[in-house]
């Protein structure tokens, strides 16, 4: 892989997401020789620190956080020294255009690729990207990240994407969805398009329905204020899970180029069923934990959290049932499901073929183990399971269902990069395929935004689930309703 030189500058260089994510991900690059030796890292903050003093506080707060590899960072080793030694530190007023001019200064030393990597609340987004525009920093190579939130509903990021596109044209920008850098999510993309075995399965004639579920066993996490202001369906569903939803029902693209890509993912964005009234009640089921326990330990309900509004009726668990208005997907249920404070840490995609039109042998009983199912497993394993039916050894014909169990871990024995090391390499290196381009996001929010308007104006509070269970009951019923299963109610 080409390795352009560059200057990575990480607006929010002190924030939360800089010390768990970017500064690791940039680290394991570093480590494995994945970076130009010559790029360099300008963190940026407003906190007065010297460099020294910053790079401490990496040493303390983003060496914990390296995981690549196994296992954590040696802060005397010379991989961690040698990194460190990339990077500049500026304290800088990010509303403030006065400061910029220093950052320019630091900037001309070189004409490179200059990646600007917005870690920031999205209220500074127009201020930062303005502030660039009038100083005399270099643009002209210039590339932007934008992390999300990226708006709170479709106006509020129509905003914000008119703020950036002032100043950097849609070539130039790079909205993060790190489910798309996910390594089993680019997985999935080569099991649909490089082999031939799945295509003519993949529609409408062959497969029953189609679950998606992101289950987390976290809570809030110390997040509290900012996660009840959002939600769940803002926090995961609008991004990740429509995300997920476009990689298994798009067309095949024509080629691998990014636009080709992100032009299938559109439509089908735009192929979503807008939700009617009635979809809004019976198709939408939103909920809230109480406390219970995971993994055998107690933990709080959700208004008991740290940050919490006591009366607070955001949700921390969707489910809905959606469905695409094209030829291959007509009539067939894509389930959409989240939560926080589930049974299980697990994204998986369970795609459920037709049963057998006429069935001459006996069928095992329960529904969920007659169909044919593929299996997608994207974490915390990464594996590939295809369900089917075989005989029972010994007399009679007695139907019993198996497996065919693919497990990347045992297939591939390297390492797997992080999402967000795969994510900021592309954005060095230009490669806008793994970034959501404005008229996909704006399609995702155009498509929650009759959820969020309904469950604002409703008097109904989300339903409650213990926390260490598989979601509100509401949601099985949503399941039963369309004459589905989730798979632990199998
Ligand atoms: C983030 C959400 O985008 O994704 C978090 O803001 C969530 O609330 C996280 O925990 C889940 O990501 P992953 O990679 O751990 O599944």
């Amino acid at each position: 892989q080409n390795q352009p030189p560059f200057t990575f500058t990480l607006f929010g260089g002190t924030g939360d997401l800089a010390m768990r994510k970017i500064l690791p991900a940039l680290f394991i690059a570093h480590r494995d020789a994945k970076l130009h030796e010559t790029g360099r890292i300008i963190c940026v903050s407003k906190q007065a620190f010297s460099r020294d003093e910053y790079l401490d506080w990496v040493s303390k707060n983003a060496a914990p956080h390296v995981k690549g590899g196994g296992a954590s960072v040696d802060i005397e080793d010379v991989a961690w020294r040698s990194f460190l030694a990339r990077i500049d530190y500026l304290a800088l007023d990010l509303v403030e255009p006065t400061g910029y001019q220093r950052l320019a200064e630091l900037l001309a030393q070189s004409k490179v690729v200059s990646v600007f990597y917005l870690a920031t609340s999205p209220l500074l987004f127009e201020r930062i990207c303005a502030n660039l525009a009038t100083s005399t920093v270099d643009l002209s190579q210039a590339r932007v990240v934008l992390e999300k939130p990226l708006g709170h509903d479709l106006r509020s990021s129509h905003a914000i994407n008119d703020a950036v596109a002032r100043v950097f044209s849609e070539d130039q920008i790079y909205r993060i969805d790190h489910y798309l850098g996910k390594e089993s999510v680019q997985n999935l993309l080569a099991l649909r398009f490089a082999n031939s075995l799945f295509e003519p399965l993949w529609r409408r004639e062959s497969i029953a329905h189609v679950q998606l579920t992101i289950a987390e066993q976290l809570g809030v996490e110390g997040r509290g204020e900012f996660y009840d202001g959002t939600g769940a369906l803002r926090d995961m569903v609008q991004n990740h899970l429509l995300q997920l939803l476009c990689t298994v029902a798009m067309e095949p693209p024509t080629s691998f180029d990014a636009n080709a890509v992100r032009d299938e993912k559109v439509r089908v964005l735009r192929a979503l069923r807008p939700f009617s009234a009635e979809d809004l009640e019976l198709r939408a089921v939103r909920g809230q934990y109480v406390a219970g326990a995971v993994n055998s330990q107690s933990v709080p309900g959700y208004l008991q959290e740290p940050g919490i509004g006591p009366r607070s009726q955001t949700e921390t668990f969707v489910a809905l049932h959606a469905e695409i208005n094209n030829w291959r997907w007509a009539g067939v249920p894509f389930f959409l499901r989240t939560g926080k404070r589930l049974a299980h840490r697990a994204a998986e995609i369970v795609i459920t073929f037709r049963p057998v039109p006429h069935a001459i042998l006996p069928m095992p009983f329960g529904s969920g183990s007659v169909s044919n199912r593929l299996v997608i497993r994207l974490q915390p394993d990464e594996s590939i399971q295809l369900h089917c039916l075989a005989k029972q050894p010994g007399d009679g014909m007695i139907m019993q269902p198996v497996a065919l169990d693919l497990s990347f871990d045992q297939a591939f024995k390297q390492r797997r990069a992080e999402a967000y090391e795969r994510l900021l390499l592309d954005a060095i290196r230009g490669n806008l395929s793994l970034f959501v381009r404005r008229d996909e996001q704006e399609a995702a929010w155009k498509w929650v935004e009759p959820l969020l308007h309904h469950w604002q104006s409703t008097a109904s509070p989300p339903k409650p689930y213990m926390a260490g269970s598989w979601g509100p009951t509401a949601s099985f019923a949503m399941m039963a309703r369309a004459g589905a299963q989730w798979p632990e109610d199998g």
